[in-house]
């Protein structure tokens, strides 16, 4: 390849050396640090896989134990942040509001040094225990509800849905949720990760990082997916609209949101698990209308589109177990930032350990020596 070459979306290209996960998107593996997914998703809980995700390696009990209560012990709002999410436009999308919760956060906290173990610790202890804290409480102050204190008994996942809905979640909610986290945590270097390593690279504070990465990750293409799905499902009505839907969508070129990945050509090894989970939850809860159109999409896109590699991805059943969970459609996404972030803090301090600013070339298309003319005779 020469420099000359555009690769339209980077596709292929590697941006970084990384140890954290890896893909092989040709029989959908997926691995953090070594381990498949399928496992973690079993075996561990959300706040192992930032230990691992973060430190490299699974902790030891003692290690565990000893983060979940940093993360316990990190949860309450500074005064600033919460008069900060008070005054944010009800109306918003909270993502945005988490954008600015964020930025606001590192406002208000120490100066970190990345080079400095045990400054980068404590800003990811911080990040990964407030984020949650950040969305419930956001999403709380915009139906009129007022700011509900973190419960210090619980993990990340159920004191998410005690803050977000003022009662402790049965213990299925607490583990599809908690599960849930775990396979959102990490995913290679997709667009948010890029994008924070990118703001890691010109020593931006990890505030500044995870912030920017949570503006990437709003997009209807990346994370803002599974949001769409549901209003997709919600518009199409009912399992028997989905061929004629579907030759409408076709018809007009238009996308399936929750299918399609730059990476893998089969079907997304999330996706797998979060549709066990859907089917454990419905076991307790009943079933909704929107899981029998979902599987009748499936089948419609795999009969038409299965060859060009194109199969449901991570948002597309996700969103089906939060409907179910009682969480509200545009707090999707949010969650996917609130497990995303320990991703993206393992991206910013890997970056740091060896750091050179991203500059890509580009392919000039424009005019050279344009003529200058004068303001007053420009057409
Ligand atoms: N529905 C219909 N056609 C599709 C879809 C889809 N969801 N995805 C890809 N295609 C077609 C596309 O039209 C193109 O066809 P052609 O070659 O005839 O022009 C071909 O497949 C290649 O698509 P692409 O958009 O060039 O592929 P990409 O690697 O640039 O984009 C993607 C990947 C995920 C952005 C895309 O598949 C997409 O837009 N999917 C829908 C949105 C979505 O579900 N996003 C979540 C992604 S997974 C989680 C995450 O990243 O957050």
């Amino acid at each position: 390849m020469t420099t000359q070459e555009l690769v339209p979306g980077l596709a292929g290209i590697p941006a970084a050396e990384s140890s954290i996960s890896y893909i092989d998107g040709a029989v959908g593996i997926l691995e953090y640090r070594g381990h498949p997914i399928e496992i973690l998703s079993e075996e561990s809980n959300f706040e192992e896989t930032c230990w691992l995700l973060l430190r490299g390696a699974l902790p030891t009990r003692a290690e565990l134990d000893g983060l979940r209560a940093e993360l316990r012990s990190r949860r309450s709002l500074n005064d600033d942040v919460l008069g900060l999410l008070r005054a944010l436009p009800r109306g918003g999308h909270p993502m945005n509001a988490l954008q600015v919760a964020l930025a606001g956060l590192g406002m208000t906290s120490p100066k970190v040094d990345a080079a400095d173990e045990a400054s980068s610790w404590e800003a990811c202890l911080q990040m990964i225990a407030i984020t949650p804290v950040l969305i419930a409480t956001f999403e709380r102050l915009r139906r009129g509800d007022d700011y509900l204190a973190p419960d210090p008994e619980l993990d990340t996942a159920a004191n998410f849905l005690w803050m977000l809905n003022g009662e402790k979640p049965s213990a299925i909610a607490e583990r599809t949720l908690d599960c849930c986290l775990v396979l959102h945590a990490e995913h290679t270097m997709n667009a948010s990760t890029f994008a924070a390593r990118v703001v890691a690279s010109t020593e931006a504070d990890p505030y500044s990082v995870c912030s920017s990465a949570v503006g990437a990750l709003y997009g209807p293409l990346h994370g803002g997916a599974n949001e769409r799905v549901l209003q997709q499902l919600e518009a199409i009505g009912g399992k028997e609209n989905v061929q004629a839907w579907f030759q409408g969508q076709m018809a007009d070129r238009g996308k399936v949101m929750g299918f399609g990945h730059r990476v893998y050509k089969t079907k997304d090894p999330r996706a797998t698990t979060l549709q066990r989970l859907v089917r454990e939850l419905f076991a307790e809860h009943g079933s909704t209308p929107l899981y029998d159109t979902a599987l009748c999409l499936e089948q419609e896109v795999l009969e038409h589109l299965g060859e060009k590699g194109i199969h449901p991805n991570v948002d597309f059943f996700s969103g089906i177990v939060y409907q179910k969970l009682g969480i509200p459609t545009d707090v999707f996404t949010p969650i996917f930032a609130m497990a995303r972030v320990s991703g993206w803090l393992a991206h910013w301090r890997e970056q740091m350990s060896d750091n050179r600013i991203f500059r890509p070339g580009q392919i000039y298309t424009g005019e050279h020596e344009a003529a200058w003319v004068p303001i007053d005779d420009r057409g």
